[in-house]
């Protein structure tokens, strides 16, 4: 159907414009709207808008419609060598396999992330996106540094791991093939109001303190085991040492962990294997600021300064390290920070979590009783998971992340994955898209980082936001009246020149070129919708579209309109006049040349009766009317139209007989009835016609309340009785018979009479000749006899009236 065509054209255009990133919602083309006024400002608009840097270009007049759509580019006389448009392109510079083994192999070769190094050229608002494969490997070297809090209600907790390295290294050696433990310690800073700064406590703060009268000076931290595998120093620095106490109840644990973290050739971290750092205390830690109280104002500089004696020498001179810091200095140094604590301080350890990426919090009994089953709970969980973090990512690219997990499926905005097996690959789809083009230097780089990972992803950023053109410019160019610097096809021009081609100089008279601004002699400057600068109309811009041409002329709202619509919806406007979409023509193209709804369906424009206009029919005949012209109840040849149709639907005779060609053409609603009433619808006309067999075929036609046409038919044609042989026989033979009888009765009739007539004249002369023969006419009786009848008669009347 044409109708439903159109209408799923137009969706389709709608959904199209909607997601076409070119056209905003007014439709607008985004690139040609953008008044871009120079090659690089035109990238800048819309990553698919490119830049003709062609001198001449037939179908290109103002600056702003260089910049366009490639394929508008091209249709307007492009050629592709003068159309700039670079795109987001990424090169792969490193890529080794991943390992599946993290023994065996040289350590410094065990690769956990691929690629390990990409180079990726950005155009503004082009994304661009790339695959990053991690893998936990197996029997990855460990190194487990424990650091421990010695204040005094860490007592008990001393006495508990005194053989801890033997037990842990054992536990570990399930594990990992390769583990590596050290030592150190920590309680607070040896100043007031910290720790206890009396002389009288110089050698032992725990004087006067009944429960455990013999301790050391308090110390922020002490570096007591580099990392090895020889685990009896472990235990034999962990049985050398003793308690010390301080003041308040916060420690300086976090200037530790600082320490222990930074300080890598003197803890001995090796760089190809996983650090953890095992922090166990009892109670909370000093925060950053907290110093102030002991008059330390300079805040923590991030740096290693452990001296001679291992021991941390700042300590009385810089504040606690924020939680910042502390975060910055285990990330780059690959550190999964364990905090073990005692159950009341759990909540605020893992509050610390949060804040602290790559670290967990395990709950510690109050005499570490459980440190081994602890340690190796962390080391699963840590191990168990991948978490991709950005390192220096600068601030003008933005990244979005897809992870792929052990599950097969994406989780669009992850960047971690969870319960993980020793061995599995997990993925992440990186995205990157730059917002804007840098000012200065035009390389960046980034580091994509799996936490805890000493495996790095590497990718170096370039901006592609020039255009090539732009090296090929011509200073001082004759294009450009020799005072202007031709680039990208247009004319940059040299101060206190202007005009397209700087032909026009600041300052001059204005007049001598004011003529060039005007359509024709005495016509408005610019149409009065422009300013004219140099010789050149400046058009004003409109709220109500684009005004253009080289006298402004131009505008793309003033067409004609049909129904609200500019140009009907079917053409564009330009310069005042609707150019029609293929299948329309008209002023506001609101005729469509379609002729397919003025097809009948008798195959013929507008059933004969009248003219196809704009696609629809206009009927010329008198009476005709309908869609397609095809109701004429009127028309001489109405019923002549009509006959064909009963005849084939009704008796499957006649000149549409065949099946198709009348269930196509005879679409009427058809009633049969057995009497035509004939004054049931006045609108009805009557039609008869004489069927092959000489019957008489009648219908009516008329139209229903709805328009439909309706036609009632007798079910039968009627015929006159024809005259049949044997009746006709019968009947002859019959008639013949009958007349004979007649005939016959009535000579028997007449017969008859006469006969009886006869039999009564003989009689009656019998009997004459009786009398003849009995009485003589000449003789007379003797006796002659009077009646007294009569007599009696009046006697009898008499007396009868005499009685009453
Ligand atoms: C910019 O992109 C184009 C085309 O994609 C490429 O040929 C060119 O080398 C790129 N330039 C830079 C600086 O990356
Ligand atoms: C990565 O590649 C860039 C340039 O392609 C190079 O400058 C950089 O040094 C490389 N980085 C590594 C870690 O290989
Ligand atoms: C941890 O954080 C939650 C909410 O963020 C807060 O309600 C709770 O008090 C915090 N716990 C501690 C011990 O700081
Ligand atoms: C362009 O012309 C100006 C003065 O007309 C001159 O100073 C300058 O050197 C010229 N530049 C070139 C590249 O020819
Ligand atoms: C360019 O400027 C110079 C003066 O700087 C002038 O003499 C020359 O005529 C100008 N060229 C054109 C084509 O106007
Ligand atoms: C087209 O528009 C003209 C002018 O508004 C109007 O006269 C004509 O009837 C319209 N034709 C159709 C088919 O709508
Ligand atoms: C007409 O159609 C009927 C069923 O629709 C079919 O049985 C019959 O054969 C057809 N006749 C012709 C002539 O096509």
């Amino acid at each position: 159907m044409p109708r439903s065509r159109t209408i799923a054209s137009y969706l389709a255009f709608c959904i199209l414009s909607l997601y076409s990133p070119l056209h905003d919602v007014t439709g607008l083309n985004i690139c040609t709207s953008g008044s871009a006024t120079s090659c690089e400002e035109c990238l800048l608009i819309h990553p698919q808008c490119a830049w003709c840097s062609k001198e001449e270009v037939d179908g290109i007049k103002s600056i702003t419609s260089r910049c366009d759509h490639v394929e508008n580019l091209l249709r307007k006389g492009c050629t592709k060598e003068f159309i700039e448009n670079p795109v987001s392109s990424i090169s792969i510079v490193k890529d080794l396999p991943l390992s599946s083994k993290g023994s065996g192999t040289a350590h410094a070769d065990v690769i956990q992330i691929i690629p390990q190094n990409i180079s990726i050229s950005l155009r503004p608002g082009a994304p661009t996106s790339f695959r990053v494969q991690v893998r936990q490997v197996e029997d990855y070297p460990v190194d487990l540094y424990y650091l421990m809090d010695l204040s005094l209600s860490m007592k008990d907790d001393l006495d508990n791991i005194r053989n801890l390295g033997t037990k842990l290294t054992e536990e570990m050696k399930k594990l990992t093939s390769n583990f590596r433990l050290g030592f150190g310690s920590f309680v607070d800073k040896n100043i007031s109001p910290f720790s206890y700064k009396a002389p009288r406590y110089q050698d032992n703060p725990c004087i006067g303190y009944k429960f455990f009268p013999n301790c050391v000076p308090s110390f922020g931290f002490r570096h007591l085991l580099s990392l090895t595998d020889k685990v009896d120093s472990f235990n034999q620095e962990v049985q050398k040492q003793k308690v010390s106490r301080n003041r308040d109840a916060p420690e300086g644990g976090f200037d530790a962990i600082l320490q222990a973290a930074v300080c890598k050739e003197k803890i001995g971290w090796r760089k190809e294997a996983s650090h953890l750092l095992v922090f166990t205390t009892d109670d909370v830690p000093h925060l950053a600021l907290d110093g102030k109280l002991g008059g330390l104002v300079q805040p923590h500089d991030g740096q290693c300064h452990l001296n001679e004696a291992n021991e941390y020498s700042a300590s009385s001179e810089m504040d606690y390290p924020s939680l910042a810091l502390l975060g910055e200095k285990l990330a780059e140094n690959n550190i999964y920070l364990i905090f073990a604590v005692t159950k009341s301080h759990y909540m605020l350890y893992k509050n610390f979590t949060s804040l602290i990426p790559g670290t967990t919090v395990e709950i510690l009994d109050q005499d570490s009783k459980n440190i081994i089953q602890l340690i190796i709970n962390a080391y699963n969980s840590i191990r168990s998971k991948v978490e991709l973090t950005v390192w220096d990512n600068p601030e003008d690219l933005s990244l979005a992340f897809t992870a792929t997990c052990q599950d097969g499926l994406s989780h669009p905005g992850l960047r971690k994955c969870e319960d993980l097996k020793i061995g599995d690959t997990v993925s992440f789809d990186v995205s990157v898209q730059a917002s804007s083009c840098p000012a200065t230097d035009t390389k960046h780089a980034f580091i994509l980082k799996p936490v805890g990972f000493r495996d790095t992803l590497e990718v170096t950023v370039t901006y592609n936001c020039s255009c090539g053109c732009a090296a090929q410019m011509e200073p001082n160019s004759t294009k450009c009246s020799d005072n202007g610097t031709y680039t990208c096809g247009l004319c940059m021009c040299d101060a206190g020149y202007l005009g397209a081609k700087c032909e026009c100089r600041e300052g001059d008279n204005v007049n001598t070129y004011q003529s060039m601004c005007r359509e024709a002699e005495g016509k408005p400057l610019c149409s009065g919708r422009g300013e004219c600068s140099c010789n050149q109309c400046v058009c004003y811009e409109s709220d109500f579209g684009k005004i253009g041409g080289p006298f402004c002329e131009c505008d793309d709202f003033s067409c004609p309109r049909y129904k609200g619509v500019l140009c009907s919806g079917h053409g564009e406007c330009v310069c005042g006049e609707c150019k029609c979409h293929a299948g329309f023509i008209g002023d506001n193209c609101n005729c469509s040349t379609e002729t397919d709804r003025c097809i009948s369906s008798d195959g013929q424009m507008c059933s004969g009766k009248g003219s196809c206009v704009c696609g629809s029919c206009q009927c010329t005949h008198p009476g005709a009317f309908g869609e397609t012209c095809e109701k004429c109840p009127t028309c001489p040849d109405a019923c002549t139209a009509k006959r064909d149709c009963i005849e084939c639907r009704l008796f499957n005779s006649g000149r549409l007989a065949d099946n198709h060609t009348c269930q196509k053409l005879c679409k009427d609603e058809i009633v049969t009835v057995d009497d035509l009433g004939t004054n049931e619808q006045d609108s009805s006309v009557l039609c008869i016609y004489k069927t092959d067999s000489d019957c008489v075929m009648r219908f009516t036609y008329s139209e229903d309340v709805s328009g439909k046409s309706v036609l009632t038919a007798l079910k039968e044609p009627e015929c006159g009785s024809g005259p049949n042989a044997l009746t006709v026989l019968l009947a002859v033979v019959g008639s013949i018979l009958l007349v004979g009888f007649a005939l016959l009765a009535i000579w028997k009739l007449i017969i008859t009479i006469h006969d009886r007539r006869e039999f009564a004249k003989f009689q009656s002369e019998r009997s004459r000749a009786r009398y003849e023969m009995a009485s003589n006419p000449l003789y007379r009786q003797p006796i002659s006899t009077h009646s007294l009848d009569m007599v009696f008669n009046l006697l009898n009347k008499a007396h009868n009236g005499a009685v009453n």
